[in-house]
């Protein structure tokens, strides 16, 4: 172990790498194997089993702007870049700030940047701990007289700033690919099975912006992204207590609210716990509305809704209202509004039509935020109001004989 550290030492310093002090004491607070200062082990045991070593899309998502957040590579191109998406996505389509074709000094066009050997993203994407020789994050940087600590606000595509403390880092992937509301206008009333919110719009829903929001109404957001500290992280890195505590799973380096430990689901609530007293979570099927989205074993959080709003006659917990609601825009039913429409946009059995048909803007908006509460993946709790009144909005403009006296 030692004599290997000091061969790799030989060559970290003969290749001119910054900082890292370079004794081999220096190593040791994170490589010893007694008196380790870091818990580097336990750390890739969870990342092993996260969704960023196991869902495997680095593997192809590497061009056109897809390996900032595919790869770990691709994040540190945008990371010198600055965090900034627009400067990004030109350099990563070969662009010109005229959206026109990059060109070289002799007038061929610039390739679009791609990379041979992509990795998911990892240790090294999120920290870069042998150059700053500790754990600090890269949208961290720290002040060398004072030592404090400081975020890098991440500028999202509507240009809402997040700025929610070290959940930073999970922004700056984890948000929707463009501003849904000039895309959707941009569309000219044909629709796009993908949309823009892409995989992952949970920052623009947590911060409660970016959905598409309907000609004079009004919207409002549950306190979640200025109450919990460091947004993300407060509730998807916090290790859960005792018993299943030892299921790497579940919080820390897994990156999971809800996870798996002996075959079962369970939610993890040691961070909900100081703010929802009595908090707990019972098994649930989630996303069976529309075969656009795969069925998926979970659980609901039993935190009780403040009305009725998916107008099934019950208040129910507010993750199966907001399932009330995507159902009664589309399921597997064939009752779903988007489904009883002239010129339907699903067939009866959830699966989508690819359509001629124009569609209204509004018509187009609704789809929109469809997709934006399904890729969210948090069935509202992220942000609660915000996602009950898009909800609610888009059922009301494709059946405009919806009731929405609950709207919140
Ligand atoms: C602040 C913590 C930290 C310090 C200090 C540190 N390392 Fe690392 N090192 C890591 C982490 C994290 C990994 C990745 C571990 C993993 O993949 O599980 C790693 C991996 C390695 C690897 C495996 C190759 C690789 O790229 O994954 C080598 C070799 C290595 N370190 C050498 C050194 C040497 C030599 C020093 C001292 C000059 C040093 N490290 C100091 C954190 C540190
Ligand atoms: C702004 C960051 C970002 C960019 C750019 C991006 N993705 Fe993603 N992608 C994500 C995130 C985050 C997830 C995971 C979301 C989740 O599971 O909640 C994801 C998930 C996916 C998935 C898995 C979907 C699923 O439901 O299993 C695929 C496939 C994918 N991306 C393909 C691509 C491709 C192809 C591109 C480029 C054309 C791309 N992505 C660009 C952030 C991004
Ligand atoms: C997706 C981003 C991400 C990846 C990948 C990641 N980390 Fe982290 N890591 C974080 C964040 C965020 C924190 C801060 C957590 C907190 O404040 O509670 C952290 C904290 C840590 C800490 C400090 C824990 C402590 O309590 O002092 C260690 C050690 C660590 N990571 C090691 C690793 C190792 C080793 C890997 C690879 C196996 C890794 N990390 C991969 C985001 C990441
Ligand atoms: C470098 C960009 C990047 C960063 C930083 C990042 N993620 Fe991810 N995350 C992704 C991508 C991409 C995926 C999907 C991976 C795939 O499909 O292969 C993903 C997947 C996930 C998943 C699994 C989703 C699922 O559908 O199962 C969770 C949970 C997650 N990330 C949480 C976080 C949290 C919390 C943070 C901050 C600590 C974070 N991520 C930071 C890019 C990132
Ligand atoms: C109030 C606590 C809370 C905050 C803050 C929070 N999340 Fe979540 N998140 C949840 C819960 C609960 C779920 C639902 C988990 C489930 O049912 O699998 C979830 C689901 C997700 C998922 C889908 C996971 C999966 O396995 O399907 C991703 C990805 C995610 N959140 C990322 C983020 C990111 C990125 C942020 C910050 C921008 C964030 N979350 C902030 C509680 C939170
Ligand atoms: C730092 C405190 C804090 C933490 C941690 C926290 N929440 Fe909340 N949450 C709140 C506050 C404050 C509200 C607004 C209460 C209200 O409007 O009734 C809220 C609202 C909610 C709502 C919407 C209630 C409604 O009817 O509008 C849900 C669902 C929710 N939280 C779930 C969770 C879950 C699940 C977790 C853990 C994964 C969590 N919260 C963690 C403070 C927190």
């Amino acid at each position: 172990m030692k004599k290997s550290l000091f061969v790799a030492l030989a060559m970290t310093v003969s290749l001119g790498a910054p900082v890292v002090a370079g004794t081999p004491a220096d190593c040791m607070s994170c490589h010893d194997s007694t008196d380790a200062e870091y818990p580097l082990l336990g750390a890739r045991l969870g990342n092993e089993v996260s969704g960023h070593a196991t869902l495997g899309n680095s593997r192809y998502a590497n061009a056109t702007g897809c390996q900032r957040c595919h790869t770990n590579e691709g994040y540190v191109e945008y990371v010198k870049m600055g965090f900034d998406n627009i400067k990004y996505d030109l350099w990563a389509n070969s662009k010109n700030a005229d959206g026109t074709n990059a060109k070289d000094a002799s007038g061929k066009s610039v390739p679009v940047p791609y990379i041979s050997y992509p990795s998911q993203p990892g240790c090294f994407t999120c920290h870069d701990p042998h150059r700053r020789g500790d754990f600090t994050l890269r949208t961290q940087t720290v002040d060398p007289k004072t030592a404090a600590v400081s975020n890098q606000q991440i500028t999202l595509y509507d240009k809402t700033v997040f700025d929610g403390g070290s959940g930073n880092l999970c922004a700056s992937c984890h948000q929707a690919r463009g501003n849904i509301q000039t895309s959707t206008a941009a569309l000219k009333g044909m629709i796009s099975p993908r949309g823009t919110s892409h995989h992952g719009p949970e920052a623009d829903m947590l911060v409660g912006a970016n959905g598409y929001e309907f000609a004079g109404m009004k919207y409002f957001s549950s306190p979640h992204y200025s109450f919990v500290d460091n947004t993300c992280i407060g509730c998807h890195m916090v290790q859960p207590a005792a018993r299943y505590g030892f299921s790497p799973e579940i919080g820390g380096h897994a990156f999971t609210v809800v996870g798996d430990v002996h075959e079962v689901e369970l939610g993890n609530v040691a961070n909900c716990i100081d703010c929802h007293k009595d908090i707990k979570t019972v098994a649930a099927k989630k996303y069976i509305n529309t075969t656009i989205t795969a069925l998926k074993n979970t659980v609901y959080f039993t935190i009780k809704a403040k009305k009725d709003y998916d107008g099934n006659g019950k208040v129910e917990f507010v993750q199966q209202e907001v399932q009330g609601l995507l159902d009664r825009l589309v399921n597997v039913g064939g009752t779903g509004v988007m489904q009883k429409m002239a010129n339907p946009m699903f067939k009866p059995d959830g699966s989508f039509i690819t359509s001629k048909t124009a569609y209204t803007e509004a018509q187009l908006g609704a789809y929109a935020n469809l997709m934006y509460v399904i890729e969210d993946k948090s069935l509202g709790v992220h942000n609660t109001v915000y996602t009950i009144e898009l909800l609610m909005d888009s059922i009301k403009a494709i059946d405009p004989a919806y009731d929405t006296a609950n709207r919140p």
